[in-house]
């Protein structure tokens, strides 16, 4: 080794040892006669002395470096003089006095400051990537990342299950987003995909008999990107057979607690996780991702408004249509311009408008435009529901369910982070059950699985396959942390007749089926056996336990928001001569 310790261990008890480290400049004080130089590695800082009247070759060579070049020190180990220890530096107490200084490597003056962590340009940041990652707040997620992940495998190792690798070269897997294909250059027009999970591979290893079964798994999704989603992100998958949803939830909620309290820097707000049916979540914060941490709860008004003069509630009331309503605190004296926001993302979310009504901080009187439709007892019954007191504001949404659960589900979110209600400070972590099988309306006279294809029907609830699908109730079941979907999973499917069932529903004719998942449906005749599992997303689960933002935080090499890497200016074009191996002719898209 070129040192005999990091730059991150060497304390008072090391006083007179002879060492050699080697690092990174992180920073030089020429004091004249004495320079300082915090050398650091991964593991800290130390600061090192040179001193021109000992060491005046050393002195002159060290006189010349600068940030970021790579040397190597070799000297004792002393107490930093009286008064000049650093109790911030866990090395704060020594010193290196060099008589050894070699310089290893040059290094370019840096885009930007290593030791600064108010590095705003992200392109800059992502073009030169291992200049990031030195930074020590990289550094610190990645070693989250890492204790996690440690966490993850030992805590399944000693629950016999046992990790497996799958195909990163397979066939298409229904998991809603698109595929991300490869040519094969020995099947002329013939693609493998990259797995946007392993899910049918993992039910397979069921029919195998493994039983209990995990990975650390790379998943690949071409789907619109957000600060939660990357093209290729990591799963932890697993699946188990012979299990029920509670043996899954109990195991899950376990890992989750365990890990947490191992690895976090963002301690959970309760270790039991509460469970939500889908309909609550839906009807009580207006998102199957239901935040916990806050209030602003939607609140069914229907009766009340339906009654009203109010034409527009009244009829849609009449209709079946529910009035929903949110009371937000304190935002009575809110401008027109702000209210004019709330609108605008009203709109967005489909609703043709957005009524509201203030109570006047002084009088506690209702103002708005809709108030004068409503009967004072109407009045006095809805702030009751709503519990608002003067000063609040009260946020309406009429319209088809749906579309009130997604306003009023957007505004409450919005309001949150406006109110600054969302606890940083903590980890909400939630349950949801219960999903139905098929998601609401149908796409071509067919319908669309709420979770995917495998997913099963509550048993008592299969013979409704036949006369209502759209009510059937499936054993999906989502862990949400902080109003972000931290893992999905379900019960699944295990016999030929209910899965080939599922897929006539989702629109797979008979040949359709058996070309894409002829396998699944075969293996289901040899003894599979009842299974189940979920996946959590390790990017989402460690950026919400460093208290990053964005996935791209916690991971080493992440993609921009349009799916490039600018370090190494991926995707790119190939040679021709590749292109012809693999039988393809490009049609590009006329320019704009
Ligand atoms: P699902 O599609 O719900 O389920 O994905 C499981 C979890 O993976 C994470 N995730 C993502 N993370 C980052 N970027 C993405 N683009 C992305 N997409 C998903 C989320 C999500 O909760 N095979 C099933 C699991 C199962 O049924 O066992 C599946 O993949 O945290």
């Amino acid at each position: 080794m070129l040192k005999t310790h990091s730059c991150g261990e060497l304390r008072a008890e090391h006083v007179g040892q002879i060492v050699t480290l080697a690092g990174w400049v992180n920073r030089t004080r020429d004091m004249g006669g004495v320079i300082f130089i915090d050398l650091r590695d991964r593991n800290g800082k130390t600061q090192v002395v040179i001193n021109a009247g000992d060491n005046p070759q050393d002195f002159a060579t060290a006189e010349q470096v600068s940030r970021e070049y790579v040397v190597q020190v070799t000297g004792e180990v002393g107490l930093r003089p009286e008064g000049m220890n650093n109790a911030e530096l866990p090395t704060g107490d020594i010193e290196v006095k060099v008589n050894q200084f070699v310089v290893l490597n040059p290094s370019k003056t840096p885009p930007f400051m290593i030791d600064r962590d108010d590095v705003t340009d992200e392109t800059l940041r992502l073009k030169y990537r291992y200049l990031d990652l030195r930074r020590e707040r990289m550094q610190r997620n990645l070693i989250i990342r890492h204790k996690a992940i440690k966490f993850i495998r030992d805590y399944l190792d000693e629950r016999d299950f046992l990790e497996v690798e799958t195909p990163i070269l397979f066939k298409s897997t229904p998991e809603g987003a698109r595929d991300y294909l490869v040519p094969s250059r020995v099947h002329p027009g013939k693609f493998y995909a990259l797995p946007q999970s392993p899910q049918q591979l993992k039910q397979l290893l069921m029919v195998a008999g493994y039983e209990r079964y995990f990975q650390i798994a790379r998943c690949f999704r071409d789907e619109d990107l957000r600060a939660d989603r990357q093209p290729e992100f990591t799963q932890l998958d697993m699946e188990m057979s012979f299990v029920e949803r509670d043996d899954i939830l109990n195991l899950i909620e376990e890992l989750m607690v365990g890990m947490v309290k191992h690895t976090s820097l963002v301690p959970l707000a309760h270790e039991v996780f509460p469970r939500l049916t889908y309909r609550e979540a839906m009807e009580r914060f207006g998102t199957d991702r239901p935040d916990i941490r806050y209030g602003l709860e939607l609140v069914d008004v229907s009766d009340i408004a339906g009654a009203s003069a109010f034409k527009v509630f009244a009829e849609n009331v009449a209709n079946g249509n529910p009035v929903k309503a949110i009371c937000v605190p304190g935002a009575g004296d809110y401008s027109r311009k702000e209210v004019g926001e709330l609108e605008e993302i009203a709109k967005a979310n489909g609703a043709k408008g957005l009524a509201s009504m203030a109570l006047s901080s002084e009088t506690g009187e209702m103002k708005g435009f809709i108030t004068k439709f409503f009967t004072v007892d109407q009045l006095i019954a809805l702030t009751e529901r709503l519990g608002a007191k003067p000063g609040d504001l009260l946020l309406f949404a009429s319209d088809t369910k749906s579309v009130v659960y997604s306003v009023l589900g957007e505004l409450r979110n919005e309001l949150g982070t406006r109110l600054g209600l969302k606890d940083t400070g903590t980890l909400a972590f939630t349950w949801v059950i219960d999903f139905p099988l098929f998601e609401e309306g149908l796409e071509d006279g067919h319908y669309a699985p709420s979770h995917h294809m495998f997913t099963s029907p509550k048993r008592d609830q299969i013979p409704l396959l036949d006369t209502n699908p759209g009510e059937v109730l499936s054993e999906q079941y989502d862990l949400v942390c902080n109003g972000f979907e931290v893992a999905g999973g379900s019960i699944r499917i295990h016999e030929r007749p209910l899965q080939r069932k599922i897929m006539e529903l989702i629109g797979f004719s008979f040949e359709e089926a058996k070309a894409q998942f002829g396998h699944m449906l075969e293996a289901f005749e040899y003894g599979a056996p009842p299974h189940g599992g979920i996946a959590p997303g390790i990017d989402r689960l460690v950026a919400l336990m460093a208290g990053e933002p964005n996935i791209r935080e916690v991971m080493a090499f992440p993609k921009t928001a349009q799916a490039t890497d600018l370090m190494s200016d991926t995707p790119s074009e190939v040679v021709s001569k590749q292109l012809k191996e693999l039988h393809i002719a490009l049609a590009m898209p006329e320019k704009s």
